[in-house]
């Protein structure tokens, strides 16, 4: 069952974080995507949506071409990304963070030291919101061909039509 969205920590406001390795393929195209669900769906003044990566390799970088092109194909505006790298301030700015594979979500945690640390339900894998396969990782494309682009994007249009949906009793 997808899992209730945490209580935003300013009524009225919901901040989602969307993370991954290098921040220009599946965390982008995550942002591109619900960004434009959410704004199509009217939240747009009430919910904010930021991206980055665990690493800092390719902070300042636009998309990866196979995924701008991918997303500009089905109609998304690719151009504005721009590559950063995962702030531990992010663990208390935003209402949820979503990792997209096991490691992400591993290193997003640690970033919240050993103290009290990230809270597990706002710091959690986007695929526990994917309506057909829940609790499944979005494949790394980096290293492959067009399918995995292809795989992401119907990954990340389905989760995020299940996130907009629960943000709507949100917000
Ligand atoms: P992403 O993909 O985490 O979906 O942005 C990757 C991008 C770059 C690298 C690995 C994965 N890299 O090793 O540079």
């Amino acid at each position: 069952m997808t899992p209730a969205l945490p209580a935003p920590r300013t009524p009225g406001r919901y901040r989602i974080a969307l993370v991954c390795l290098g921040n220009i393929c599946r965390s982008p195209m995550a942002d591109v995507v619900l960004s434009e669900r959410v704004a199509a769906a009217g939240l747009g003044a009430s919910v904010e949506v930021v991206s980055a990566g665990t690493g800092d390799w390719h902070v300042g970088e636009p998309m990866d071409e196979r995924a701008a092109v991918l997303l500009t194909k089905e109609g998304y505006d690719a151009s504005a990304h721009r590559a950063r790298q995962v702030d531990p301030a992010w663990l208390t700015d935003n209402d949820l963070l979503l990792a997209m594979d096991r490691q992400n979500l591993r290193d997003l945690r640690a970033l919240g030291g050993a103290g009290a640390g990230a809270d597990p339900e706002r710091v959690r894998l986007f695929g526990d919101f994917d309506p057909r396969e829940p609790g499944a990782e979005v494949p790394d494309p980096y290293y492959g061909g067009d399918d995995g682009f292809a795989e992401v994007l119907a990954m990340v249009e389905r989760t995020a039509d299940a996130l907009v949906a629960a943000l709507r009793d949100r917000t």
